[in-house]
């Protein structure tokens, strides 16, 4: 394992203004997203959605990185240049999401465990060689009546680290995901304190399974009300109240911390980073890793329509540059209006 080398990856990741795109939505999830504007999820619509994402002029003067499914790992563009060969020579570095998927917990109604670590170090191997440099794996943690359960987080961190050591050694940038779910009617407060928990659980895990932090990128869910709360905290709440949790939480020597947007509007969830990055010095690039806050917009211009497809990337972009400007603390609700 080459510490340095990883450090470099994670840096160019989300460094200089630049985030992630999570475009590694799995076949049933993309499918959903498709039922949603009324096209067919057949081989080909997927391809040329995600060409159209990853082909949007411009972008990557903003996307540093662009998590990949299985499938999109393996297509190419209209002109049959593969898709991370086209992403890595724009300085958009290719990753993939190698997880199985989050499943029931034996014994823990109501809880969840991710697979996906039985011939995880031979995936690698084949990732890497196909040209991805990071990877993604989602652990998910619910909110409800009597859970999250300590087991609950400490098996999911325990996976995460399995993860993150075996991306390591095949130098493979991991990006760390314990995703605390916003479903449900918990107040901000209770996100904060189950969030702490979480990151407790995993940085433990990591440090026992001797994973080098400066070769990670975290992704977690902002410390925010969730969706049927009774009164929802705003904007600066939200900023004021992650910050606090993630400077007690993640030591100063990981690099980057890449928000998931976990169900929060494409503007919320923009409004939300730029406001942490005006907060002050931080120890850690603060930058975003959207998956829905970045492509509803682009998807719903696009609605399956080859007359949209520029429609489609122009909305990719904006979403793109707005949400760099976000990692920079510099957007103003304002600009949605004149962006494009
Ligand atoms: P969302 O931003 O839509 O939550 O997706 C990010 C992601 O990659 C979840 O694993």
């Amino acid at each position: 394992m080459n510490v340095k080398e990883l450090n470099a990856v994670a840096k160019a990741m989300v460094g200089k203004g630049k985030g992630i795109l999570a475009a590694d939505e799995s076949s049933p999830t993309i499918k959903k997203r498709f039922d949603g504007i009324g096209a067919a999820s057949t081989e080909e619509n997927r391809r040329r959605y995600r060409e159209m994402l990853f082909t949007a002029k411009g972008a990557e003067a903003y996307i540093g990185g662009v998590i990949l499914y299985d499938e999109t790992i393996r297509q190419s563009t209209s002109k049959g240049v593969p898709f991370p060969k086209y992403l890595n020579d724009l300085g958009m570095i290719a990753g993939i999401k190698v997880d199985t998927g989050a499943k029931a917990l034996a014994g823990f109604p109501g809880e969840l465990i991710t697979e996906g670590l039985d011939g995880l170090r031979d995936r690698l191997k084949e990732y890497y060689g196909m040209g991805a440099r990071f990877a993604k794996w989602r652990a998910v943690i619910n909110i409800g009546k009597d859970i999250p359960s300590e087991f609950c987080l400490r098996a999911n961190a325990h996976a995460l680290a399995r993860y993150a050591a075996l991306c390591q050694e095949a130098q493979i940038v991991p990006i760390v995901e314990p995703e605390v779910i916003m479903d449900g009617d918990h107040s901000i407060g209770r996100c904060e304190e189950v969030t702490a928990a979480a990151l407790d659980a995993v940085f433990a895990e990591l440090q026992a399974h001797r994973v080098a932090l400066e070769g990670i990128v975290l992704k977690p869910n902002m410390v925010i009300s969730a969706t049927k709360a009774p009164k929802r905290a705003g904007p600066e709440e939200v900023a004021k109240a992650t910050l606090r949790c993630l400077k007690a939480h993640v030591p100063a020597e990981v690099p980057g911390i890449a928000f998931l947007s976990g169900g929060q509007t494409a503007e919320e969830a923009t409004l939300h980073l730029s406001l942490m990055n005006r907060m002050g010095k931080l120890p850690w690039e603060l930058s975003f890793s959207y998956g829905r806050a970045l492509q509803a917009p682009a998807l719903e211009a696009w609605h399956g329509k080859e007359g949209q497809f520029a429609a489609g990337q122009k909305a990719l972009y904006k979403r793109a540059k707005l949400n760099s400007l976000a990692h920079l603390g510099k957007y103003e609700s304002a600009m949605e209006a004149d962006a494009a």
